[in-house]
């Protein structure tokens, strides 16, 4: 990821969601992806996927075809699927998303490790392919759970969840972990306790009201970007402003 990243020389991820269609417009969903990936991939190193395209579009039909595209662009491609299961679904899961051609895939550190997150690792360390852990999400509710404070199951101190959880990602030895561009101040908490050993990836850039400047200054590593990018009429010029703003 790090060195796809420099030589693109861009930290931007684009998200590739658009708004609900009627399921039986498919096809047009898939130009209009094309269209925006097309546009937009000279100032990308990365594009990440969600249930947006994966649901009307389907892994193997669709979307694999769109993985292809990314990669044949000389970029990685990132599967938003925030795993969240027992072990053996989160098995499945990670094998699917492989097998379509995913480089990475985001998980929910709440499952745990044991029969939670480690079969993701391990199916991911034997393709050499990437796991992201969320840490604090973006939107608003996120203080519920993820700001929780708790008595962590391994010192039996107080501490902030994603505190908890930041220390997992590097005892994981995860490749990267989420915290939303919009808590500037909980980049940098984490960021201070992950130092460069573990990327942070943050969305919530522009249409959630989170900030390029803020984000970075507080150690983002890579901003994820959707909406501002998809939806704008030009998404080739707003993609190359991002790009230049937040240049490495
Ligand atoms: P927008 O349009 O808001 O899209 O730029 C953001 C994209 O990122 C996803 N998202 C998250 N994914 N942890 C994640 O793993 C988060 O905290 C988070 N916040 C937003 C969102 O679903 C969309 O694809």
């Amino acid at each position: 990821m790090e060195q796809t990243a420099k030589q693109r020389q861009s930290n931007i991820i684009l998200a590739l969601d658009f708004p609900f269609e009627n399921p039986e417009n498919r096809n047009s969903l898939f130009k209009k992806a094309e269209q925006v990936l097309n546009a937009s991939h000279p100032y990308l190193w990365a594009v990440k996927f969600n249930h947006h395209l994966v649901l009307p579009l389907g892994v193997f039909d669709g979307i694999q075809k769109l993985v292809k595209q990314v990669h044949d662009r000389g970029l990685l491609a990132i599967m938003d699927c925030k795993a969240n299961d027992i072990g053996a679904t989160n098995e499945a899961i990670a094998e699917y998303y492989y097998a379509a051609g995913f480089d990475a895939i985001i998980a929910n550190p709440f499952i745990g490790w044991e029969e939670g997150l480690k079969p993701i690792f391990n199916v991911a360390h034997k393709q050499q392919r990437g796991v992201i852990l969320l840490t604090y999400m973006s939107h608003k509710g996120a203080y519920e759970g993820y700001g929780q404070t708790i008595i962590d199951a391994e010192t039996g101190k107080q501490t902030p969840q994603y505190v908890s959880f930041a220390k997992k990602a590097l005892k994981y030895d995860a490749d990267g972990v989420v915290v939303g561009a919009t808590y500037p101040e909980k980049i940098s908490e984490i960021h201070g306790i992950l130092g460069d050993k573990v990327p942070i990836f943050s969305p919530g850039i522009g249409a959630q009201g989170g900030e390029i400047a803020a984000a970075l200054e507080a150690g983002a590593r890579y901003l994820i970007v959707g909406r501002a990018i998809v939806q704008a009429e030009d998404p080739a010029a707003v993609a190359k402003e991002i790009r230049d703003l937040a240049r490495l």
